[in-house]
């Protein structure tokens, strides 16, 4: 494997296991807000977050290429308001959606057409990360200034459940 897409795929699992920590922070601002059902919105995102890491971790064992894991950084965003959470995770999302294209366009540079396929995964993944952030802030411009629309909104968010990754390695 070329040593850059090695690099950059190595990297990548300290990124998915930050944004996991990173919506472990959000769903413990909204668990102190008192809105369960975000709370458990986003600590299902941060299972799958870790589920993502956990792909890159397999992928590069599958090839035979060193895993080197590093820190995991602080959540370091500023959680001020229920709508700055959400901001704040729609952000993230497009920065990781950048990460997995430069990682993509490494891999293309070299003809490393596999890593491409197991590439393409995870950029219609993040099609739907961004899509879900999008939904949450334009629910939350909706529904969010009036307490009995934020109950029924956390009730829908509430129903949110876990399901492992359709990607298997
Ligand atoms: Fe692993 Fe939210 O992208």
């Amino acid at each position: 494997m070329d040593a850059k897409v090695h690099a950059l795929l190595n990297e990548q699992i300290n990124k998915e296991f930050y944004s996991a920590y990173l919506y472990l922070d959000f769903s413990n601002y909204f668990e102190e807000a008192g809105l369960e059902g975000f709370a458990n919105w986003y600590k299902v995102q941060a299972q799958e977050e870790r589920d993502h890491a956990m792909l890159f971790y397999t992928y590069l064992q599958n090839e035979n290429m060193k895993v080197t894991l590093d820190a995991i950084a602080k959540p370091d965003k500023e959680l001020t308001s229920h709508m700055a959470v959400l901001e704040a995770g729609l952000e993230h999302e497009k920065y990781v959606t950048s990460l997995i294209n430069d990682i993509y366009a490494a891999a293309y540079d070299v003809r490393d057409f596999r890593t491409m396929q197991f590439l393409d995964w995870f950029v219609k993944e993040q099609g739907e990360e961004e899509t879900n952030a999008n939904d949450l802030i334009t629910k939350m411009e909706l529904f969010g200034s009036a307490p009995k629309s934020l109950y029924m909104l956390n009730q829908e968010l509430a129903a949110r459940v876990y399901t492992a990754p359709s990607l298997v390695l």
